[in-house]
């Protein structure tokens, strides 16, 4: 066995196969060091996916040419001036990215220090490192990346189309878009902008929420909720979807930890608790979210790409996500999201076939817009109130309107100060039940109603345990269930206000929730969840007929009652048409 030392390029070559495993990670690792040098503006361009050229041009401090020469060495940084790897503020902290890409390419990077009067350039091929030379440059840096792993062809062999690659690379950057709204960012593939960002201007949360709205969408700005708020040093900003707005996957949840794009099984399961209460499990919501916190808080030396992080109290960065998240949800109250309306526009067609029309725009600019009166709708005679002319006005003060109708004995047509409303009877008693029952559980106990006849429910016997375990803590919300031999639950009790209840369905969804749940958690911490299981079994399915007052007194009660804008499947109770945009389907705009 012969033992050695490696020469410093395998070193290099080695270091490289983490830290560049694609183009995209070497875009990442060059637009942090331009963001990092303070610049105002970085232009990306990526050839072929990235293999042929990537170019990274910042208007950041510059460097001089005995600075040029160091940083392409490895460990050469001057992002720890004290040694200290606790207190990082950087992006960068390792000096390994130059060097690792000098490695595996052909690597120039040209620059130019804040005060110098010359620029100047140095070149490093495959881990060969040459002098630098005098070059032209304004005052900033631009680094060519050519033939990318032309030194590692192994890995060459690994790359995806060039399509995937440049995609890849898009995406590394608007991630890091999102967090430096200040800065000005592009990206070509060299005939083509693939992403133009100029810097946003103004006060903080209007800039991101510009940023946000170019790289996100619209969709999510107008419909997202600003996030401020701060525990024991820890701070967490940015724009939370509401809960109507959700997608299959979470390709659209963005987190970033001091300014770092971070993908975390934490920080994700954070946002899927605090969500719970309003979105189906299988869907997720879309959010932009950045975590600050002092630097020993967190360890950000855990993965060679920078992407994971270690918390110092993982448990306190949970508490502040899931407490501002629930906090913000609640605040929005029965807010739904604008999309379901558009949707729905988008699916009117005039006689004509005209085209769909241009989505909702916000409350307030409509507002002061046009008010006549909708002529009455059709409706049924029970749906009809004595004091139906006095109600016109009354339609100013209430933004839910007053009802005009029952359709199909599931849908609630109300009239508002500038359009109509449209509630989901079912879907929207299913959420002021769950509601009603988490707040009585706050309040006083949940009121409990004997059964006539207790009514068994088979199980399996580990179902059957995890229920009876959890018996106590049902009994407070006001479910009163026993052991009925080993393989059955008898039920005795159920909550009053309730009413009549699909038992056998409410168990075995009870059930299914719990075996989701750790032992150790106590059922308190699920309590909407729980809610939300009694309540999808016991609301009035749609087809109940509801006279005016009934109808009216459930739109008060949404009014009223946070999160009613949606079920607790994360769809929507209501949608909200505004005058404006019925107009222009009857083409009047
Ligand atoms: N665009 C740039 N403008 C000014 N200085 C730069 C630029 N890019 C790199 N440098 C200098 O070169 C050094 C080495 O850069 P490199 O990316 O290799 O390491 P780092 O950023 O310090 O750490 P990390 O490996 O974690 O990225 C930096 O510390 C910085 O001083
Ligand atoms: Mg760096």
């Amino acid at each position: 066995m012969i033992l050695r030392l490696l020469p410093e390029n395998v070193v290099n070559k080695i270091a490289a196969g983490e830290v560049v495993e694609r183009p995209a990670a070497a875009v990442k690792e060059l637009v942090e060091n331009g963001i990092d040098a303070g610049a105002q503006r970085i232009d990306v361009a990526v050839i072929d996916g990235g293999r042929g050229l990537i170019s990274v041009v910042d208007d950041g401090c510059g460097m001089t040419a005995e600075e040029l020469n160091l940083a392409c060495d490895r460990h050469a940084t001057s992002k720890l001036p004290d040694d200290d790897l606790i207190r990082i503020s950087s992006l960068g902290f390792r000096g390994e990215a130059l060097p690792s890409i000098g490695a595996v390419s052909r690597l120039e990077i040209t620059s130019r220090a804040k005060d110098a009067d010359s620029a100047w350039s140095i070149c490093v091929e495959g881990g060969d490192k040459q002098e630098p030379a005098p070059a032209a440059l304004g005052v900033g840096t631009r680094v060519e990346v050519r033939d990318l792993f032309y030194a590692t062809p192994a890995r060459l062999k690994f790359l995806k189309t060039a399509r995937t690659e440049q995609n890849r690379c898009l995406e590394a950057m608007r991630r890091l878009a999102m967090a430096y709204p200040t800065v000005g960012f592009s990206l070509s593939d060299g005939s083509r902008k693939l992403l133009n960002l100029a810097p946003t201007q103004g006060e903080l949360f209007v800039a991101w929420l510009d940023r946000l709205a170019e790289i996100i969408g619209r969709e999510f700005a107008d419909n997202s909720i600003a996030i401020n708020a701060e525990r024991e040093g820890m701070r967490l900003t940015g724009y939370a979807g509401l809960p109507t707005l959700n997608r299959g996957n979470g390709a659209m949840q963005f987190l970033f930890v001091n300014g770092r794009p971070i993908s975390d099984r934490l920080l994700i399961g954070a946002l899927r608790s605090a969500y719970r209460e309003f979105l189906a499990s299988d869907r997720y919501p879309l959010v932009a979210l950045f975590l600050t916190l002092p630097p020993e808080m967190v360890d950000v030396n855990v993965h060679p790409a920078k992407t994971e992080v270690r918390f110092r109290d993982s448990g306190l960065v949970r508490g502040l996500i899931v407490g501002a998240l629930k906090h913000a949800l609640s605040e929005a109250g029965h807010r739904a999201s604008t999309t379901n309306a558009d949707f729905a526009l988008g699916a009117f067609r005039s006689g004509g076939g005209a085209a769909p029309v241009a989505p909702l725009r916000g409350i307030s600019e409509l507002a002061g817009h046009y008010h006549a009166p909708l002529p009455q709708l059709a409706t049924q005679p029970d749906a009809r109130s004595a004091k139906e002319d006095s109600s016109v006005e009354a339609v100013d003060d209430y933004p839910l309107g007053v009802a005009r109708a029952q359709l199909h004995e599931t849908y609630v047509v109300a009239q508002t100060c500038d359009g109509i409303v449209i509630v989901d009877q079912h879907a929207a008693h299913e959420r002021l039940v769950q509601e009603r029952i988490k707040s009585a559980i706050d309040a006083d106990g949940v009121a409990r109603q004997g059964m006539l006849i207790p009514e068994v429910v088979e199980l399996d016997e580990a179902a059957c345990d995890r229920l009876v375990a959890r018996a106590g803590e049902l009994l407070e919300m006001g479910l009163a269930i026993e052991a009925f031999g080993p393989g059955a639950i008898v039920v005795r009790e159920t909550p009053a206000l309730l009413g009549k209840i699909d038992i056998q369905g409410l168990i075995r969804n009870l059930a299914d929730d719990l075996a989701e749940y750790d032992d150790t958690i106590a059922l308190q911490e699920r309590v909407g969840d729980v809610c939300a299981t009694m309540a999808c079994h016991g609301s009035v399915r749609a087809g109940r007929r509801l006279n005016a007052d009934e109808m009216n007194a459930l739109l008060r009660e949404m009014e009223a009652t946070p999160h009613s804008g949606q079920c607790s499947h994360g769809r929507p109770t209501y949608v909200e048409l505004k005058l404006a945009d019925i107009e222009k389907l009857f083409g009047r705009r």
